[in-house]
């Protein structure tokens, strides 16, 4: 299949290059689509300043040199000298019957890189909240999406799982108990369990209990590796494992423990870190703190901003480890780029540490570090998503709740369906209803989380989507064809056939623009747009009561192709296609 926009962009270029000479020969067409026909050709206008003549005669001259004819069946200069394009019908249908026979469905394959992926990252013994919903949602489609243009994607969860609240968590586990409801909390409601052991430290920290003192003391015996101690880390860190796998179970993400790479992973190269950037004179002791001061990175009045690399009391920080994990992706993953989903106010720290780690030569400059900054999920009243009571929302309610209210919905609308059916339905639109709303918006825009707006079959939703593979699967099913049979010849001679084999031959480049961009909502965009011409399609051209056989079997063929971008667009965005709803 060709992309059509990248097809005439080239005979456009061979265009300029015949009237203007070979140095035009790269000059970027701007072909877009257009209103007025399937494609306008706008390159005229900025040519025609530094060729100094009007712009219609630039048009002209591109004309008298343009070969499309066996692809467009109408060229004209329209306006002040854009040239419009419209395609033959002939020529669409014959790229979208190569689709037919094409498992990558004009998807290209990319030449691979190794592509470490930063998402997820939620915290040990805290509750995952939506901010981590939406890296964990918005990295799974990146990875599904990267993995699917060829490329290897090493999916790195950086969990929190390192620091100075693990002295008290711990001392907390052994009165709770290891083996106690309290300790299993750690399993369903971390935040439950974090918040006894705070509240225990603080009221020790004003009254006589020890607890305090025992935590500070604790913190050091895991820095010093004492055995027993790292027994309980490592329980703690098992408990909080099992509450992320429900939650990535619930949700159908991509990442398995195999996946995790927390911050302790890199304790053993912090010392190193530290050393070598004192050595090369990029950190500086400053008021007892080692610190890189980088140009250009100032606070109020001025004052330089410090990344601090080790603190005053001789511990390290969350910079520290996120700079040997640069040297650790580069060196150990042989990183080509890196990409890390995280949440937008952590820009500045990110771009501190890729500096000082280029600064360092640990990263090299063909190396690129891109932030995929993930932008607040507010709650009604424009404010972080919280609870009525101000706590942070529980993940795991808030995909139940989806669940159980797409349930309703499908008891509504299918009572034909068995029980179980039903419920297999629901978890699939309900958390594709959750997933989508994330996956179509900007990812470093805010949104407000609305159930009813996310769960509505119409609209720019999961439900829309998902409803539109599914009415796609029951005319075959009405048909009494598979879907993998429908291989008739196809034509388009109706207009909204027409336009409905046009968007389908924009899935490959909008594939290939989100591995580019890092935006999958352009995805999104697409699924919608595309479930929308089937819809007009619907109107106009009856498929299985077709005037013809002919017809019949084009338009088979025809939504087929549908049918498997729809499936295989959603599964890029991790979001599930029921068989019927
Ligand atoms: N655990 C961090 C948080 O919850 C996110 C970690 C992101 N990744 C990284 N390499 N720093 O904010």
């Amino acid at each position: 299949m060709a992309d059509p926009q990248e097809v005439l962009s080239r005979r456009v270029q061979s265009a300029l290059g015949a009237a203007f000479g070979p140095e035009f020969a790269d000059t970027d067409p701007v072909i877009r689509p257009s209103q007025f026909a399937d494609y306008q050709a706008n390159a005229a206008l900025a040519l025609a300043k530094r060729l100094g003549r009007k712009p219609r005669e630039v048009s002209a001259a591109i004309m008298e040199h343009l070969d499309v004819s066996d692809m467009c069946r109408e060229v004209e200069v329209s306006g002040p000298g854009f040239i419009n394009l419209t395609l033959r019908e002939d020529w669409i249908a014959t790229q979208v019957q190569s689709l037919l026979d094409d498992p990558r469905l004009g998807v290209p394959e990319q030449s691979p890189d190794n592509i470490p992926l930063d998402y997820s990252a939620p915290n040990v013994a805290k509750e995952m909240h939506v901010g981590h919903l939406r890296t964990t949602v918005v990295g799974d489609a990146l990875a599904r999406t990267l993995e699917f243009l060829g490329h290897n994607v090493v999916r790195q969860n950086h969990i929190g799982d390192w620091g100075t609240p693990f002295g008290m968590l711990i001392e907390h586990l052994l009165e709770v108990g290891e083996d106690s409801d309290e300790a299993q909390l750690l399993t369903t409601d971390p935040n439950a369990f974090y918040q006894a052991a705070r509240t225990k430290f603080d009221e020790s920290e004003n009254g006589s209990d020890a607890f305090a003192s025992r935590a500070r003391g604790r913190v050091v015996q895991l820095q010093s590796g004492d055995e027993e101690t790292l027994r309980l880390w490592r329980k703690l860190v098992g408990f909080s494992r099992t509450y992320f796998n429900k939650v990535y179970g619930k949700l159908g993400v991509t990442l398995t423990d195999e996946h995790l790479a927390g911050e302790s992973t890199y304790n053993d190269m912090l010392d190193a870190v530290c050393e070598d950037l004192e050595g090369k004179g990029i950190a500086t002791m400053s008021d007892g703190a080692l610190c890189v001061f980088l140009e250009g990175y100032t606070g109020r009045e001025d004052k330089p901003v410090p990344l601090i690399v080790r603190k005053s009391d001789g511990g390290y920080g969350y910079a520290t480890t996120d700079l040997a994990t640069v040297r650790y992706r580069v060196d150990t993953l042989k990183a080509d780029r890196i990409l890390y989903v995280v949440g937008a106010p952590q820009a500045m720290h990110f771009k501190m540490v890729w500096a000082t780690a280029r600064k360092a030569g640990w990263l090299p400059e063909d190396v690129e570090t891109t932030h995929v900054q993930i932008g607040n999920v507010l709650g009604s009243d424009g404010k972080i998503l919280r609870t009525r009571s101000g706590e942070p929302v529980r993940l795991v309610q808030l995909l139940d709740e989806a669940v159980e209210r797409a349930a309703e919905v499908v008891a509504q609308n299918r009572p034909d369906l068995g029980e179980e059916d039903r419920a297999e339905i629901a978890r699939k639109v309900g958390i594709g209803a959750v997933k989508y709303a994330d996956l179509s918006v900007a990812h470093d825009t805010e949104y407000t989380f609305d159930f009813d707006r996310m769960l509505a079959l119409t609209g720019n939703t999961g439900p829309y989507l998902q409803y539109a593979q599914a009415r796609i699967r029951s005319i075959f099913r009405k048909g009494g064809v598979e879907p993998e049979q429908a291989r008739g010849e196809i034509s388009v001679a109706e207009g909204a056939e027409r336009a409905l084999a046009l968007k389908l031959l924009g899935f490959g480049p909008v594939v290939a623009q989100v591995g580019d961009l890092l935006q999958p909502h352009r995805l999104s965009t697409y699924l919608f747009e595309l479930a929308q011409s089937l819809t007009t399609f619907y109107e106009y051209c009856p498929v299985l009561t077709a005037g013809s056989d002919a017809e019949r079997e084009s338009r088979l063929a025809l939504v087929s192709v549908a049918l498997r971008v729809l499936v295989q667009g959603l599964d890029l965005l991790g979001v599930e296609s029921p068989e019927y709803m």
